[in-house]
């Protein structure tokens, strides 16, 4: 296992131009995620949250003000090493879990690691994941021939098939209904920690924000609040 990451977030700002004025979507945010941590990040609509996960998962360049990974910016870099970053060390999971329709369950896991060249084991990597988020009967399955919160825990096993160091994850059980959301974070927070992945979940869910080690909350693109951790 890899293990987490640390991730230093500093004076992070990002606005965007548009004809007659800047729109200032972060504003001098500071902030670190301790290696192994899962933090939840909350929020009114438009705060930010989805721009600050963009920046984090190298998606996005700041404006001002840097991100440091276990001490390394990747500011200079070229799209090139932030990509092969990306793909090595970061998971994403979205609200739409962006599965492929055409491939069954097990062959949705495995498409980062043909995407990286491939590997053997992963095939018995990716059923064992499938089985620690219940899906053990369901390998052969295309996402169509699954429900809501089954699709969205294909989509947790691929996010960690790789074994990031990081996972963001912005509002993953947004589609689902309560009682599946509670199933699909609590399995997050499960298998991110059995991993020492340091973790951020974005989520309007105000319950799964109680349940997390550490609570971030955003407003006008600042952190107004900060507890836990
Ligand atoms: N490409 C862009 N150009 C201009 N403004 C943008 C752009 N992308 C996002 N914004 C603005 O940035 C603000 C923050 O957006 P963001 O998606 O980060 O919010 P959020 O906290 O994720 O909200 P939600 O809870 O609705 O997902 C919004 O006001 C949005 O309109
Ligand atoms: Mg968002």
């Amino acid at each position: 296992m890899m293990g987490g990451i640390t991730v230093e977030v500093k004076n992070l700002s990002r606005s965007y131009r548009r004809a007659d004025r800047t729109i200032e979507v972060l504003r001098n945010l500071t902030t670190t995620l301790s290696s192994g941590s899962f933090t939840v990040l909350t929020g009114p609509s438009g705060a930010g949250k989805s721009t600050l996960l963009h920046l984090l998962g190298t998606l996005d360049r700041p404006t001002e003000g840097t991100i440091l990974y276990d001490g390394r910016s990747f500011l200079d870099s070229s799209d090139r090493d932030l990509a092969a970053f990306r793909n090595a060390r970061i998971g994403f999971i979205f609200q739409f879990h962006h599965l492929l329709p055409e491939f069954s369950a097990l062959e949705n896991v495995l498409m980062p690691t043909w995407i990286a060249g491939g590997k053997k084991e992963a095939v018995e990597r990716a059923r064992q994941l499938l089985t620690e988020v219940g899906l053990e009967q369901r390998l052969g399955h295309k996402p169509s021939e699954l429900s809501g919160g089954e699709q969205q825990r294909v989509a947790v096993a691929r996010a960690l098939i790789m074994e990031p160091a990081l996972l963001l994850a912005d509002e993953p059980t947004g589609n689902l209904d309560s009682h599946t959301s509670l199933e699909v974070f609590s399995l997050l927070r499960m298998l991110s920690g059995k991993l020492s992945m340091t973790c951020l979940v974005a989520t309007h869910n105000e319950v799964l924000a109680r349940m997390a080690e550490r609570h971030l909350a955003m407003d006008d693109g600042q952190i107004v609040s900060d507890s836990g951790g």
